[in-house]
C-alpha cells in the first residue's frame, strides 16, 4: 500500500486530508531467530509490506488514533498519557509517545490514521512497524510545532526536510535511538520482553541489501542481498497461537538461567554470544537437557548467520539455503519454537525442485516461514502450498513474494 492509498481514508475519518504520510515496513528475518535478546548475531530485511501512518497534527492536547485494522478509534491524552477506551494495540501508541516525552521531546496533538498492509501477529514485525510509524509522525509533529514556535533558533541550527528517512533531524534521535527507544515502549507499556531486531531492522534497513546486526553492539552491516534469479517467498501459515507470548518469555528466561548456570561453572563468562559449539558439551550437566539444548540452538545459529552472510556475500545461494533449513530445524529440535503447520510449510517447499532453503521466521509458535526459491520453481511451489498445506488445516496459507525496502521515512 503506498502513502497516497492512504489519504482518502483519513480524510474519511477526519475530514480533510493527512499534512504527511509515514511508511513503516515490516520484516522478514533470513537467519538469526532467539538470538537478538542474548547479544547475538540476525541477519533480517525490510518488506515492501508496511504499516502506514497518515497524520495531521493540531493544536489539541491529545492524540486522536484511528486503527484501520481493529476499526478503533481512541483518544491519548498527552499530559497523562492514557486511552481512551484502551484496547490492546494503543498500548504501543501510548507508550512510543511516553518514551519520547521522556526523552524530553515536547509533544503535540495529532489525527493518526493507522493502516497499511502488513499482517499482525503473523510474525513480520508489525509491532514494531506500528512503534516506528507513530514515533516518527509524532516527531515530525513536534518539529513542525518548533518550526512554528521557534523559527529564529530552528533556522540558526540548520532545517532539514522531511523527505529522506527522516530519522538524524535536529530533534529526531539517530535510527539506533530511535529503535531502542521504540523496544523500550514494547517491554513497558506491552509487556512483551522484545530484542532490538525488529526495531532496528525498521529504523535501519536498506534496500537491496539484508542488514547483518550484531545485537551485543547494536552494529549494523548493509550486506547486499545478491538473490540472483531467486525469490523470497512467504507462507503465512495463518497460525496466530495465543500461547506465542508466554513462551516468548519463557524461553528468554531460559537464556538467563542458562547463563547463570555457566557462570557458576566459568565466571570469565559473561554473555551467550562467548560460546561456541566446541567445549560447550563440558556444560552439559551444568545445564541440563533443555538448558543444554537451548544454549545449542543459539550457538550454532550464531555460528549460522555469520556463514550465511558469507554466503550472501559470494551470492553462494546453496550455502545460504542449506543454512536457512538447518536453522529451521534447530528452531524445532533445540529451541522449540516452531509449531506443526510451520514444519509442514518448510518440509513441502523442501521437496520442490528449485527450492534453496526454508525456514520459520521471527519468534514462532504460528507466523509465516520463508523459502528461498528459483524464480522457475515459485509457481510450483504456491499449488503445493495450495494442494498439500490447505487440505491438512483449518487456517488457509497466504503465499507471496517480499521484496526489500528502506528503512521508514516520512513520504
Ligand atoms: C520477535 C522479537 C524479536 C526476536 C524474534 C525472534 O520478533 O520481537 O526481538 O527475538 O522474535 O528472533
Amino acid at each position: 500500500m503506498s502513502g497516497h492509498e492512504a489519504s482518502p481514508s483519513f480524510e474519511q475519518v477526519f475530514g480533510r486530508p493527512p499534512e504527511y504520510v509515514v511508511r513503516s515496513p515490516g520484516r522478514v528475518n533470513l537467519i538469526g531467530d532467539h538470538t537478538d535478546y542474548t547479544g547475538g548475531l540476525v541477519l533480517p530485511i525490510a518488506i515492501d509490506r508496511a504499516v502506514i501512518v497518515a497524520a495531521r497534527p493540531t493544536e489539541e492536547a491529545f492524540v486522536d488514533v484511528r486503527s484501520a485494522h481493529f476499526r478503533e478509534r481512541v483518544r491519548i491524552e498527552l499530559d497523562e498519557m492514557t486511552a481512551d477506551p484502551a484496547p490492546a494495540w494503543s498500548r504501543y501508541a501510548v507508550g512510543v509517545m511516553a518514551m519520547l516525552k521522556r526523552r524530553g521531546i515536547k509533544l503535540r496533538g495529532a489525527q493518526l490514521w493507522i493502516g497499511g498492509d502488513l499482517p499482525p501477529g503473523a510474525g513480520l514485525a508489525s509491532s514494531a512497524a506500528i512503534e516506528v510509524g507513530i514515533a516518527l509522525a509524532m516527531l515530525t509533529a513536534a518539529e513542525s510545532l518548533s518550526r512554528n514556535w521557534f523559527t529564529d533558533e530552528y533556522d540558526r541550527l540548520g532545517s532539514r526536510s522531511h523527505s529522506g528517512l527522516g530519522m538524524g533531524t535536529r530533534m529526531n534521535p539517530p535510527p539506533d535511538e530511535l529503535a531502542s527507544l521504540c523496544r523500550q515502549a514494547e517491554h513497558e507499556f506491552a509487556d512483551s520482553p522484545c530484542g532490538i531486531m525488529d526495531q532496528l531492522c525498521c529504523t535501519s534497513a536498506r534496500s537491496g541489501h539484508a542488514l547483518l546486526i550484531d545485537c551485543q553492539t547494536a552494529k549494523t552491516q548493509a550486506v547486499p542481498l545478491n538473490l540472483g534469479n531467486t525469490e523470497l517467498i512467504v507462507v503465512d501459515t495463518g497460525v496466530r497461537h495465543s500461547i506465542a507470548g508466554a513462551e516468548y518469555a519463557a524461553r528468554r528466561r531460559e537464556c538467563t538461567l542458562a547463563l547463570e548456570a555457566i557462570r557458576r561453572a566459568d565466571p570469565s563468562i559473561t554473555s551467550l554470544r562467548e560460546m561456541i559449539l566446541d567445549g560447550l558439551e563440558s556444560f552439559a550437566d551444568a545445564l541440563g537437557d533443555t538448558l543444554f539444548q537451548r544454549v545449542t540452538h543459539v550457538v550454532t545459529e550464531n555460528s549460522r548467520v555469520a556463514r550465511a552472510a558469507e554466503a550472501l556475500r559470494a551470492s553462494d545461494l546453496h550455502t545460504f539455503g542449506r543454512l536457512m533449513t538447518e536453522s529451521h530445524a534447530s528452531l524445532r529440535d533445540n529451541f522449540a519454537v516452531s509449531c506443526p503447520e510451520l514444519d509442514t510449510v518448510v518440509s513441502i517447499a523442501r521437496s520442490v525442485d528449485g527450492v534453496y532453503g526454508a525456514r520459520m521466521t521471527g519468534g514462532g509458535f504460528g507466523g509465516c516461514a520463508i523459502a528461498l526459491a528459483h524464480a522457475d520453481a515459485v509457481d510450483t511451489l504456491r499449488s503445493a502450498i495450495r494442494e498439500s498445506y490447505n487440505s491438512q488445516y483449518a487456517t488457509r496459507a497466504t503465499v507471496f513474494t517480499v521484496r526489500s525496502t528502506d528503512a521508514a521515512r516520512v513520504e
